[in-house]
């Protein structure tokens, strides 16, 4: 086992497009030679920790751990245990962490992965955090895709269905935005991409981001607010006329690679309208762009796509299925740090993270999924400062964007506006940032000027 820091998997982000490579040709090992990975994990305990219900995620990684050799616990009722007392996600894992090796869990809230590695002795994989990310899931989604397609850069991937809360949606747009595919989104009326997610692909990933027209999408989808994210510029304003720009658009979606269907979350959803959206069958998969497009699903399908549909060569569900076994030997053998990944690429570097904002006084994050709003009492709030003007901020548990409008000096009683030229002076280690006026004077804190509270 190599000395290296803990490896956790709680963002797609933790593993660079090199090392999800090195990942790719290590399931293959594992799927081409059952036999010689039967004794790496013997001795090692996996625990799967799931606060909701799984079918895929928790079998597959239970079976991929016996075929490496290891056992596993496993809790798949969390009301049966500790966390019904009211015992907090941090104690939980520094339990269990001394029970299992590995964990592997799935949470309903968003960001509780991030606690849960920074408490758990061992590592975490992350098997669905809320309407966050599904890392896994997505490793096994883009696995699919690039043995299938032979390659991942310059792929043309439409989403349809619940792009909002869809965790699986997420963490793959960011990845296969990493590997230059572009993105259609194609949601039902309600469950469009989440704000924080869409301003993530572009100020993150470089993707540009064109809203589509009827006439974009001429057939099935015509009706869907569609949103096109391009790896890089090209469909810029200023490069092309209107018309010109319109037609390489429209080219540009007349062959789609894959099209990655998901259900609607209704465990997730807030009393939000949500329209309809065609059902996938065969008469919509004779549209000329489908003609060479693979129909992935991260399952469990509830009748997004017609059965009729099972057979056809494009439908790669279940082959999706299949894969998540040796793709999740590799992820357990790679955190385990009982297998090197070959990087090719050695100068993958990774991003550098944003500066960090921490206090317990002022801003909480306003996302009601975020785990912070429910782990009361140990977690400190954390945001990465994208910018200071305008004063742009993401929860670094939840990746929420928040747009605050009130600063202050922690040496002072007194607040500003972000854009003051006061607030412009305070360095990041001095500062308090306030979610709202009324935020501010609770932490007892007065306006430096009545004028600004009020423009
Ligand atoms: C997904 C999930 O849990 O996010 N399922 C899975 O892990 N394969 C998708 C879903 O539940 O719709």
């Amino acid at each position: 086992m190599s000395a290296t820091r803990k490896r956790d998997l709680v963002s797609i982000d933790d593993l660079t497009n090199a090392e999800i490579e090195g990942l790719f040709t290590l399931a293959d090992e594992m799927a081409a030679d059952r036999k010689a990975v039967r004794d790496l994990a013997r001795g090692l305990i996996l625990v799967t920790l799931f606060y909701e219900p799984s079918t895929r995620t928790r079998l597959s990684f239970e079976a991929a751990m016996l075929r490496l050799g290891g056992s596993y616990q496993s809790c798949p009722n969390m009301d049966d245990t500790s966390a019904a007392k009211g015992e907090s996600l941090a104690d939980t894992l520094r339990v269990v962490g001394r029970y299992g090796d590995v964990v592997v869990l799935r949470h309903p809230r968003e960001g509780a992965s991030r606690v849960a590695a920074r408490y758990s002795p061992v590592p975490i994989v992350n098997a669905g955090d809320g309407g966050r990310e599904h890392p896994t899931q997505t490793l096994i989604d883009l696995y699919t895709i690039a043995r299938d397609k032979r390659k991942l850069d310059g792929l043309c991937v439409a989403f349809t269905g619940d792009l909002r809360y869809g965790r699986t949606v997420h963490s793959l747009a960011y990845a296969l935005a990493r590997f230059g595919a572009d993105i259609v989104c194609l949601p039902a009326k309600g469950l469009e991409l989440p704000h924080h997610v869409v301003r993530r692909l572009e100020t993150d990933f470089g993707c540009f981001p064109v809203k589509l027209t009827p006439a974009d999408l001429k057939g099935a989808f015509e009706k869907t607010e569609g949103l096109l994210l391009t790896a890089g510029r090209p469909f810029q304003p200023d490069l092309f006329s209107n018309a010109e720009r319109r037609s390489a658009i429209q080219r540009r979606l007349a062959h789609v690679d894959v099209l990655y269907v998901t259900r609607v979350q209704k465990e997730r959803l807030k009393g939000e309208a949500v329209g309809d959206l065609p059902v996938i069958d065969l008469a919509l998969l004779s549209e000329n762009r489908f003609r060479n497009a693979l129909v992935l699903h991260p399952l469990p399908r509830v009748n997004e796509i017609a059965c009729e549909v099972d057979d056809d060569p494009r439908a790669r569900y279940f082959t999706q299925v299949e894969r998540g076994v040796p793709v999740r030997m590799a992820i357990l053998a790679h955190v385990l740090g009982l297998k090197d990944l070959v990087v090719v690429e050695k100068s993958a570097k990774r991003r550098a993270a944003p500066p960090l904002y921490r206090s317990d006084v002022g801003l909480h994050c306003p996302s009601p999924g975020c785990i912070t709003a429910t782990e009361l009492g140990y977690l400190t709030p954390e945001f990465h400062v994208l910018e200071r003007r305008p004063l742009r901020l993401r929860c670094a548990f939840c990746d929420f964007l928040v747009e605050p409008r009130w600063v202050a000096s922690r040496h002072e009683r007194v607040f500003h506006r972000f854009d003051s030229p006061h607030s412009a002076k305070i360095h990041l280690e001095n500062l308090v940032i306030f979610g709202s006026v009324d935020e501010a004077k609770r932490a007892g804190f007065e306006p430096a000027d009545l004028a600004e509270i009020e423009r």
